[in-house]
Parts: structure tokens; C-alpha cells; sequence
């Protein structure tokens, strides 16, 4: 938001003016006049004193008119700003939108910023609109390890509370806590949760549902459309993840079992969509109706990179935006309670698990533009909001520089490298594999090798100068290093970009708002909790009391006719073995490269 100058601001006035006015208010102070009666200037003086007073009407009239003018061009800048009431409490109506850029680090906002700059050819100056919003920084270790998961980090920003690496909302002993949708679903708010992956992976899991690992998913997608303790909390999804939903009759399921979701949440009242189509239909969501569950992938949406080239199947992050928005702001235009809505930019934390720099940049590019779809709301809202937008963690340890050969390094690394890359290395890897073991594959290594060097990676990564030995490694890959890190380390090398693992890492993230004023508590150097302390706050809720509620529970069953007698919060799903950590640090096993080689990590937990 541009900063804002007050237009009547008082202005600086020149000495011989303010001599003036120091008279004058002498004069009002005194009831004096300021003038030295003279009786040879009595004529000029009457007159004088008759244009004093019409100047005087006049300037009068004038503020009046400039007072009204400034008050209507500004309507709109004030209806954003949150009133505060008394002890500091913010009060009305109002909308709360958090969002989380999962896995994006300081170094993400680097890397994006000059790739931009160079692919725009903008000035050494021209930043993101994330950068124009930052506000501070979260630390984001967990209760079992100073490198969090996205279940640990979204718990702390759910409910407010540390807890182990796997758990969703679930404290480390084992019991529930009430998160900040909850709260909000039950204190009249609408409730929204807009991801670009699994809507049953772990960051809005942590909203919307209580399992002491986050593997449940099953279960967190039962508890999402409904079956709940706290019956539904959720009044709009969209997102991915549509393969937890489906009976493991159906092609395209991944549930355990044959319950058929889709056709358990229409019976709880929610409108289904699985695809593009569907998702026209809400016409940007002045056509739609609560609740909705909108599933448009399997698993994951496409990463942007890929996705911009098959937007006819797949919505964007920021057209999911936008239209979760305006349902929901129009699902509250005639209520007392606003809404609260988590959307995640889910997938830059996949293209660092991924170590794939050309991919990370156009996520980041597409949460800022979701970021800036959300200032444009709350620019036109006449209820007032605040946005305010973190990551859970960093992913890949990334950093913008990488050293090649044992000699010093050269300071330098080269966006132009990403800028040639069209495809991320996930859809290569999927491209390859077709291509070598689909229906209709080629055994032939000579055609395999052009296949390689032509279609994936000169056009599909921009590489023109690949080694025999690096063709090899995607045609005969280890177990070590899949075909989608070789692709990943091949753009990587070439912009000399370094990263330091396939994992989190636990350098502090950023946190943005949509005015520091309005998310003052967040200014500075906090810890993830932190964030969610404020998103209670900032609508007035009462956690802990829907803590209680849950905690009330302990013997609910997700079968609506029966109550589970056999274990505390069976609901949640098994409270895991000795394997987990839930409390305290671990310590150094001279472990050191104790991994086993055979296995990898790929695709492994987020
Ligand atoms: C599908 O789920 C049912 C239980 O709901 C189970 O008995 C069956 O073995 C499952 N089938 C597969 C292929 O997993
Ligand atoms: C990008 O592609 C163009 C056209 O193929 C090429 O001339 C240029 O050298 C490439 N840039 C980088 C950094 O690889
Ligand atoms: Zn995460
Ligand atoms: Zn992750």
C-alpha cells in the first residue's frame, strides 16, 4: 500500500506567514487586537477587517469543500484499516487472510527478484510485492527438532503451540488443540482453505483436523468435509488431493479403504468440482454456493512452470484466489462476521525438496501475484482486513551462490540459465519415464540419447552443452539420484546455485502484511507461535476454550452412531511408536553419513 500523505496535512509555511499566524493567535489568546488603532487609517482598517472576514468565509468554505473531496478519495484506503478498540483490540466486522509460502526462505525472495529483473529487464531496483510488505521474521524450530516439518509449522500457526515433527494439531502429549479456523467457524466467520497440493497435506490439515501424524490422510480428508467433533468447520475448498476422496474402487484413488468421500461430502451439502470446468462455472465466484469442495488434481496442481501451459485444466493460485475472495466476501455481505481464509503457495516447498531452481522461481512469481490479488481485495473490501503471509520453513537449504571447481569461486550466478528452462525437472522426469517404459516406448539407446538431449533438455531445460556423462545419468539413473535431481542439478550447476539438502532447513523465514499497522504484534523477530497468537487475536477468539471442546471428545468416533470406548482420541489415528520423537531435542549419534545408500528420499515426506 503507498504510503499515505495526508493531503491537509499542515504544510510548512514561510517565516512572514507564520509571523501572522503567531499574531493571530496572540490575538485569540488575548482577545487583543493585533493591529495598533490609528486614526488616520480607520477607513483602510474598516475595509481591511471586511476582507479579513470574507477571506476568512472563504478559506472556510474552502477546507470545507477540500475536506469532503479528500474524504471521498479516500474512502476506500480507510475502509481497509482495521478499527482498534479499546485494550488494543481490533474491532467491527473484519476479514482475516493468512497465507503461508511453504518452504520459501529469504533466499527464494533473492533468486525470484533477479530472475525478474533479468526475464522483465526491470531496473536493479524493481522488487516484488512481497518485498514492498515485509514486516519480519518467524523462527520456526519445533518441540522435537530445530528443522520443523509443515505439520509442526502449520500447528504453531493454527493453534498457537509448539509441537512434534508429524503432528497435526495435536499437542505432544497426544491431545488436540483448537486451531484458529475452528474458532472462527464457530464464532460465525466463513471459512476458507485455497492449496495448490493435497488439501489433506499437512498445512491446511492443521486447520481443519486433529491426527497425531500427518500420513493419516484418510482420516484428515473425513475430517475435513464434516466428520469432525466439531461437526463442519470448513465452508470452502479448493485445491488438490482429490485421490483421498475417491473409493479404492475408483481409478486415481489413494484411500485405504472404499469409502467414497465426494459422494459422503455432497450428502453433508458441499458443491463439487473436479476440474476446470467446474470451476468456470463459479464465474469467479459470484455463481457459487457454500460449502464448497473444489478437488482439481489427484495430488498436486502442476507446478506453475508447467501448469501455464495447460491452464485450461488446472486453475492458478491466483484465480483460485480471487474467486475464493469474492464467495466469501459475498457470503458475508449481509453478516456480522467476516471470514478467515488459509491460502498456501504449497509447491515452492516442493521445488526445493526437489532442488529445482527454475521451478521455484515461477512459484514464488505466482504467490505474489495471489499475494497481490489479495491487496486488491482488501483495497476494494469495504469491510476492513489485514493480510498477513510467513513461510513454515525453508526447503533445500538454498543459497544463491555455488562454488564448482576446488579453486576460489567466482561471484556471480546467472538467472539467465533459469530464464531458458520451460519445464520443471518433475515433468521431464514424468516425460522420460514415457518415454522409456510407457505404451509406446523406445528401446533404442542411440534415439533414447537424441530423445534426451533434444526434446528434454534443450527444450524443455534450455541446456545446449550436456555431457555424454550427464545424458547417461538420465538414461541409466540410480536409485541415489532419480532422473528429476539429475535434471534439478543440471540447471542448478549451470546458474551456480547451490543447495545444502533434499530437506527443511531452520533459517528464520519472512513474515509479510498488508499494513504493518495492522499486524503490528508481527513486527520484528518472532517465534512461529508467534503468528498464530495473532491470527487468534486479530479475530478475537477463543482457542483454548475449542481446546476444551476437543479435548471433551476424547471418546467421539467419526462413526456418527457410536462412541469409541476403546483408546483416548482414537480419532486421530495411532499416537505412533517410541519411533517418533515428540519432546525435547535430539542429540548427535555419530550418525554421520550412516544413511543407508540404497535408499532415497525422493518424493519423501514434506
Ligand atoms: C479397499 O478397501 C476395503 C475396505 O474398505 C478393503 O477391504 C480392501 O482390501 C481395499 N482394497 C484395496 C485394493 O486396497
Ligand atoms: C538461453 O537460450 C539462448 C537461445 O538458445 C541462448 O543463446 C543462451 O545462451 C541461453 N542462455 C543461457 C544462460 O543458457
Ligand atoms: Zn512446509
Ligand atoms: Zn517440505
Amino acid at each position: 500500500m503507498a504510503q499515505e500523505e495526508p493531503l491537509l496535512a499542515p504544510r510548512p509555511s514561510s517565516d512572514r506567514s507564520s509571523m501572522r499566524n503567531a499574531e493571530e493567535e496572540d490575538a485569540l489568546l488575548t482577545g487583543e487586537r493585533t493591529t495598533r488603532p490609528d486614526e488616520r487609517r480607520r477607513g483602510w482598517a474598516v475595509w481591511r477587517e471586511i476582507g479579513l472576514v470574507a477571506w476568512a468565509l472563504i478559506a472556510t468554505i474552502a477546507v470545507v469543500v477540500l475536506a469532503v473531496v479528500y474524504q471521498h478519495e479516500t474512502t476506500k484506503s480507510h475502509s481497509q484499516s482495521t478499527s482498534w478498540g479499546p485494550g488494543g483490540k481490533p474491532s467491527g466486522k473484519r476479514n482475516l487472510i493468512f497465507m503461508v509460502s511453504d518452504g520459501m526462505g529469504p533466499t527464494s525472495l533473492s533468486m525470484t527478484r533477479s530472475f525478474r529483473q533479468l526475464t522483465d529487464g526491470l531496473p536493479i531496483d524493481d522488487i516484488l510485492v512481497l518485498d514492498q510488505h515485509h514486516i519480519g521474521t518467524s523462527r520456526t524450530r519445533s518441540s522435537s527438532s530445530l528443522v520443523t516439518d509443515s505439520a509442526a509449522g502449520a500447528t504453531a500457526f493454527s493453534c498457537g503451540h509448539k509441537s512434534y515433527n508429524g503432528a497435526i494439531s495435536v499437542l505432544p502429549d497426544h491431545s488436540p488443540c483448537g486451531t484458529v479456523l475452528e474458532a472462527a467457524a464457530l464464532a460465525g466467520y466463513k471459512t476458507g482453505l485455497v492449496v495448490t497440493t493435497r488439501i489433506t497435506d499437512a498445512t491446511p490439515a492443521c486447520f481443519a483436523s486433529h491426527a497425531n501424524l500427518r500420513s493419516y490422510e484418510d482420516s484428515i480428508a473425513e475430517q475435513e468435509i464434516g466428520e469432525h467433533p466439531l461437526g463442519r468447520v470448513v465452508d470452502l475448498i479448493l485445491g488438490g488431493g482429490r485421490c483421498h476422496f475417491l473409493p479404492n474402487s475408483t481409478d486415481g484413488s489413494c484411500r485405504g479403504d472404499d469409502r467414497d468421500l465426494v459422494a459422503a461430502a455432497t450428502d453433508n451439502g458441499f458443491h463439487y468440482m473436479q476440474d476446470r470446468a467446474g470451476f468456470d462455472a463459479l464465474n469467479g465466484g459470484t455463481e457459487a454456493k457454500l460449502p464448497m469442495l473444489g478437488l482439481f488434481a489427484e495430488k498436486d496442481i502442476p507446478y506453475e512452470i508447467d501448469r501455464r501451459s495447460q491452464s485450461e485444466v488446472y486453475p492458478s493460485l491466483e484465480e483460485m484466489t480471487r474467486t475464493a475472495l469474492t464467495v466469501l466476501s459475498k457470503a458475508t455481505e449481509d453478516s456480522e462476521q467476516g471470514f478467515f481464509i488459509m491460502i498456501e503457495g504449497s509447491r515452492i516447498d516442493h521445488a526445493g525438496h526437489g532442488n529445482d531452481p527454475a521451478a521455484q522461481v515461477h512459484e514464488v512469481l505466482a504467490y505474489d501475484k495471489a499475494f497481490a490479488a489479495v491487496l486488491d481485495f482488501l483495497d476494494e473490501s469495504s469491510t476492513p482486513g489485514v493480510l498477513v503471509s510467513t513461510s513454515d520453513h525453508e526447503t533445500g537449504g538454498l543459497s544463491a551462490a555455488k562454488q564448482l571447481h576446488k579453486s576460489y569461486p567466482e561471484y556471480l550466478w546467472l538467472p539467465g540459465v533459469l530464464a531458458n528452462a520451460s519445464h520443471s525437472s518433475e515433468y521431464l522426469d514424468a516425460q522420460l519415464k514415457e518415454y522409456l517404459s510407457g505404451p509406446g516406448k523406445v528401446d533404442d539407446e542411440a534415439k533414447q540419447q537424441t530423445y534426451i538431449r533434444q526434446t528434454l533438455l534443450e527444450k524443455g531445460l534450455g541446456i545446449t552443452d550436456a555431457t555424454d556423462a550427464e545424458v547417461d545419468a538420465l538414461l541409466h539413473a540410480d536409485s541415489q539420484a532419480p532422473p528429476q535431481y539429475v535434471f534439478a542439478d543440471l540447471i542448478s550447476r549451470r546458474a551456480q546455485l547451490g543447495w545444502s539438502t533434499h530437506g527443511h532447513s531452520a533459517v528464520d523465514v519472512n513474515i509479510y502484511a498488508s499494513c504493518s499497522k495492522d499486524a503490528w504484534p508481527l513486527v520484528g523477530n518472532h517465534e512461529n507461535t508467534d503468528v498464530g497468537s495473532f491470527l487468534a487475536s486479530y479475530l478475537d477468539l477463543d482457542i483454548s476454550s475449542v481446546t476444551k471442546r476437543l479435548q471433551s471428545s476424547a471418546y467421539w468416533s467419526p462413526d456418527a452412531s457410536a462412541q469409541d470406548v476403546s483408546t483416548e482420541f482414537s480419532w486421530m489415528g495411532d499416537p505412533v511408536g517410541a519411533e517418533l520423537r515428540t519432546d525435547g531435542l535430539d542429540r548427535y549419534h555419530g550418525d554421520f553419513r550412516k544413511r543407508d545408500l540404497g535408499e532415497c528420499g525422493c518424493g519423501g515426506v514434506h
